[in-house]
């Protein structure tokens, strides 16, 4: 069933408010304490996350956006066989239309998303623009396994998978494995997908990138604690707590904390934590690759590596991968 903004009907499957109650009670009781990177993505959180995009010191957008720009042409032609394309994680969808203005057949495009509002927002603005493109956005957790929309499965030539924003990094690497060979066996064997991976480099960019002057990165990562406050009767005290952004050699990540400035006790509905001076609760990794890890994982999830274009600098990686 097709809306009056041109989209087919919304499938929705967003997280439930018990589901984050149960990772945040699970994530704060853990030692060392950690909280799902997927939930900074309520309305604020998106907005701010759209922000940091467009961040100086944020230079993945602004590379990852070129080299797409640059390759349109090559990547449609290498997705010209596929008759839709699902984006895992498509927020905004910004970058998509890069590739899309280089498309004229009919496709269906197929947005997942964890936030409903930014996901009808960009998709919205995508019909605007591309007014015969079949548009069937899907609200869910693009880590758990969903199913194609039939519009999309009945497609001749089958699925093709797009995967910007290197947010690929956001898991640690084993998960990056199992995404990927999930993500195989939703758009099945064949299938071509895009990848963005931010790519090693040296610690002052990535410091600069993840502690930004203005503190937009700092305002993402506290979101968290503030949604925890509104969604499930926490009582943080945000002015108690201080983002922290540190390199960790060793396993090749940016690790965003947010850091306990004293003694504090917490209460989130019937529960109740109590931090330590210092204490930190660990928010999100964000993997940093080199074109020949991310070939070596993409083949352990059952794909084989196609293309990769990088920019001049070496700062980014995008990677078509071709499942088996
Ligand atoms: C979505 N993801 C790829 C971003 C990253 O760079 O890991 C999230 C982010 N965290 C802080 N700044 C941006």
């Amino acid at each position: 069933m097709i809306d009056q903004t041109g989209l087919y009907q919304l499938q929705d499957l967003e997280p439930t408010a018990a589901e984050f109650a149960t990772a945040v009670s699970a994530g704060l009781s853990a030692t060392p304490r950690t909280l799902p990177c997927k939930f900074f993505y309520d309305a604020a959180g998106s907005v701010l996350f759209d922000r940091i995009c467009d961040l100086p010191e944020y230079y993945l957008t602004r590379t990852e956006c070129r080299i797409l720009a640059r390759r349109a042409g090559e990547i449609a032609a290498l997705l010209a066989p596929y008759g839709s394309l699902v984006e895992f994680g498509a927020g905004s969808a910004s970058k998509v239309g890069l590739v899309l203005s280089k498309i004229q057949r009919p496709l269906v495009y197929v947005p997942v998303d964890i936030s409903r509002s930014h996901l009808l927002a960009g998709a919205a603005i995508l019909a605007r623009s591309f007014p015969r493109l079949r548009i069937a956005p899907i609200c869910a957790d693009y880590t758990q396994p969903f199913e194609l929309p039939e519009i999309a499965a009945g497609m001749a030539g089958g699925a093709a998978g797009f995967f910007p924003g290197s947010t690929i990094g956001n898991f640690a690497p084993d998960e990056a494995t199992a995404f990927l060979a999930r993500a195989r066996q939703i758009l099945g064997a064949g299938a071509l997908m895009i990848v963005g991976a931010d790519l090693q480099k040296d610690q002052a960019t990535l410091h600069a990138a993840y502690n930004d002057a203005a503190g937009v990165t700092a305002a993402f990562n506290l979101n968290l604690l503030r949604r925890i406050n509104r969604e499930l009767g926490g009582n943080f005290d945000l002015s108690g707590f201080e983002h922290a952004a540190r390199w960790n050699p060793g396993a090749g990540r940016v690790e965003m904390h947010l850091v306990s400035l004293r003694r504090q006790s917490v209460r989130i509905g019937e529960e109740r934590f109590d931090f330590a001076a210092g204490e930190t609760i660990h928010t999100e990794n964000s993997h940093k690759y080199t074109v020949e890890g991310f070939g070596a994982m993409a083949r352990a999830a059952g794909f084989e590596p196609v293309e990769c274009w990088t920019d001049e600098a070496g700062l980014f990686s995008v990677h078509a991968i071709r499942a088996r």
